[in-house]
This record gives structure tokens, C-alpha cells and sequence, in this order.
């Protein structure tokens, strides 16, 4: 049986693409320090949910910790040839308030793990790089093939800093990867400090719900599943280099070496006011919204150009928001019965 290694395997993204590598009867090697993002309950529940199953192993390991992830991918035999990376620091605001501990994980683990890699000989690394890669671009919908140079958070900064690192190493040592451009996931057992999740717990307490600025901020929010079934097909297919790229016109997407940069979103457009909406007829309840101001390293809009994507792996995430929404409403209801509340 093939494993692959997911990090960040308790957190929100890296828990659903283990939970479904293990259905298709892969096994699946977690790596995760429940680092203190947010409440970490809620990582001992999404880690709850994989650790009965006979193919599911789990390291507690830090990936910044290069002994620790060495020892952690050394000591399996045979040697992975698929890794999933998603163990980040992933919230675009508080990168503002810690910007060292986002460098930390996101940049030396990236590396750390980068070098694992190319030590063991993987056939492909598939990692999480964001939309907000693309800061305050005024061209939409984003596409890949731009230069994606002016990044307004160190988030952000982070992630485009590890394309940039995997080219290096697809380039220097053959390590194919493809860096997923992911656009505002959202879903059951997903982040609390991200809007869906905040909105949905003030709506249901009675509360003011926060909204930064005039809420027409646009998003082009993504179904964790859809992100799944992307990471799935993606995995399987290894860029191979193009022949044909040239220095003279630079693509940023692509490269001679076995490299590949991918949006991975939906393809829409809503605005944090209509999320409100949304969330208000999923959860059958009346938000009180109250503005307070926008907040630094938030860019107006995202959207994602999504052609690459159907051409390289034929798929683009289907579901619309609202029928997301509806799922989460009714997973938040079957937790907070079952587990209270967690902001
Ligand atoms: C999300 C994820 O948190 C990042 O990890 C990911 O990399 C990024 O998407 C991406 O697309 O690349 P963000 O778009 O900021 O980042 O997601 P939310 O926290 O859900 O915020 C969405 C919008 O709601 C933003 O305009 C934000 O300003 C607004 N918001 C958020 C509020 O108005 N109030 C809040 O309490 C929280």
C-alpha cells in the first residue's frame, strides 16, 4: 500500500485530503505540532477522525524542526513517494501581529521539508500556497501566468516565497511540485478565525457579527471538498517541465524544471455582505452586523482564473457557496451539540 505524507494532517485542508486518501485505501503518514492558531480541541477532533484507521500513522512533529521532519520521513520504509504539504500558519491578519512565527513554519519548515524531499527521492510534492499571493492585482480574474510581485501581507509574502523556493528545487534537484493557489476554503471542521465560521457562531449566539469595512471586500470562496478532490487528481500528475518556456517571455507558472504553480478556486465571486446572507438562511437566523475597520493586509478581491486547472487535472470546483454554507450550518450544529462552541 502506497503512503503518502500529509502535513498539517490535523488541521482543516490536510485532515479532509488524509480522511479521503485512507478511503481510496491509500496510506497516509500525518505529520502536526497543534500548534496554538486556534483552539487546539478542535484539532484533537479532526485527528480523532482518522486515527482509528488501519492505515493512518501520525508524527507530532514541527515542521521547522529539520532533525525532527527528517527523522519523521527517514524512518519510513518504503520511502514516500507522494507528500501532501499543509502544515502553515494560515490567517492573513494575524501574520501582521507575528510575523516571525509565519516565517518560521511557512518558510524554514517549508525548506526543511523541501530538503527531506529531495533527500528521499519524492515523485511529487503538491503544497498549499494561497490567492493572496496575488495582492491588490487589478487584472481579474487571476490568473498564474502574471508576476504575482507585490504581496500586502507577510502571509502572503510567505506563500509566494515558497513557489519560489520549490522552483529552486525543481530546478537545482529534480523535485516536481505543484503549489496550489487555494481561494478562501471553507467547510465542516474548518477554521474558526476565518469569516464563514466567526459569522456563523455570532449569528448563533446573538452577537454582532464584524464585518471589516463596507463588506463589499469580494471572495471567490472554495468548498473544502471540491479543494480535495483538486489535491487528489493533482497528486497524480507530476508536471514534467515545459520544454518550450523561455526566459525571453517568462512564464511564473511554469518552468523547463518540473515545476507548477495552479489556481484552485471556484471560479465566483461573492461579497463578505453576502456571505452574511448566505449564512443567514443556512443557520435560519438574523445577523446583526456591525463595521468595524478594514484591517491591514486584506485585499478587496479575489478571483480565480481557473483554465489551467480544467486543463491540467479536467476538473473545476463546482459548489456554490450556498450549498457550502448549508453543509457547515448543519456540521456546527451536530458539533456545538456535541462539543460546544469554539471561537
Ligand atoms: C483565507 C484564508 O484564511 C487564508 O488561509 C487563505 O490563504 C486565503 O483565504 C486565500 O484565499 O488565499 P481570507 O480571504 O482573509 O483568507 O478569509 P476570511 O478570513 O474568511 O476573510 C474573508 C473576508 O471576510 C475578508 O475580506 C475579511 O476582511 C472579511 N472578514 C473576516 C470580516 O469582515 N470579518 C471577520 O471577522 C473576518
Amino acid at each position: 500500500m502506497e503512503t503518502v505524507v500529509v502535513t498539517g494532517v490535523a488541521g482543516f485542508i490536510g485532515s479532509h485530503v488524509a480522511a479521503r486518501l485512507l478511503a481510496e485505501g491509500r496510506a497516509v503518514l500525518g505529520i502536526d505540532v497543534f500548534d496554538d492558531a486556534y483552539d487546539v480541541r478542535l484539532k484533537h477532533y479532526r485527528l480523532a477522525n482518522l486515527r482509528d484507521h488501519p492505515g493512518f500513522a501520525f508524527a507530532p512533529t514541527d515542521v521547522a524542526d529539520e532533525v525532527a521532519l527528517a527523522a519523521a520521513l527517514d524512518t519510513h520504509a518504503p520511502a514516500p513517494a507522494h507528500v501532501v504539504h499543509l502544515a502553515a500558519r494560515a490567517g492573513v491578519r494575524r501574520s501582521a501581529r507575528e510575523p516571525t512565527s509565519y516565517v518560521r513554519t511557512n518558510v524554514l519548515g517549508f525548506t526543511a521539508l523541501l530538503e527531506a524531499c529531495r533527500r528521499r527521492g519524492v515523485q511529487h510534492l503538491v503544497y498549499a500556497s494561497s490567492s493572496s499571493v496575488y495582492g491588490e492585482t487589478a487584472k481579474v480574474p487571476f490568473d498564474t501566468h502574471g508576476p504575482a510581485a507585490h504581496p500586502v501581507s507577510v502571509y502572503a509574502a510567505t506563500k509566494r516565497a515558497t513557489e519560489l523556493l520549490a522552483h529552486a528545487y525543481a530546478h537545482a534537484h529534480d523535485l516536481p511540485s505543484t503549489g496550489l493557489r487555494l481561494f478562501t476554503v471553507h467547510g465542516p471542521a474548518g477554521r474558526p478565525d476565518m469569516a464563514y465560521w466567526r459569522f456563523a457562531e455570532a449569528m448563533l449566539d446573538g452577537a454582532p457579527v464584524e464585518v471589516y469595512g463596507d463588506g463589499t471586500a469580494v471572495r471567490d470562496f472554495t468548498d473544502v471538498h471540491d479543494v480535495v478532490e483538486a489535491v487528489v487528481r493533482l497528486l497524480g500528475r507530476p508536471p514534467a517541465g515545459d520544454p518550450t518556456w523561455s526566459p525571453a517571455d517568462p512564464d511564473p507558472s511554469t518552468s523547463t524544471a518540473p515545476f507548477r504553480v495552479c489556481n484552485v478556486g471556484h471560479g465566483g465571486q461573492a461579497s463578505v455582505l453576502e456571505l452574511v446572507r448566505v449564512l443567514e438562511d443556512a443557520l435560519g437566523t438574523r445577523a446583526h452586523v456591525r463595521h468595524v475597520a478594514e484591517q491591514p493586509g486584506d485585499v478587496a478581491r479575489t478571483w480565480a482564473d481557473t483554465t489551467d486547472l480544467q486543463r491540467v487535472v479536467g476538473y473545476v470546483p463546482p459548489t456554490p457557496l450556498d450549498v457550502g454554507m448549508g453543509r457547515f450550518a448543519e456540521w456546527l450544529r451536530g458539533f456545538h451539540a456535541r462539543h460546544g462552541s469554539i471561537r
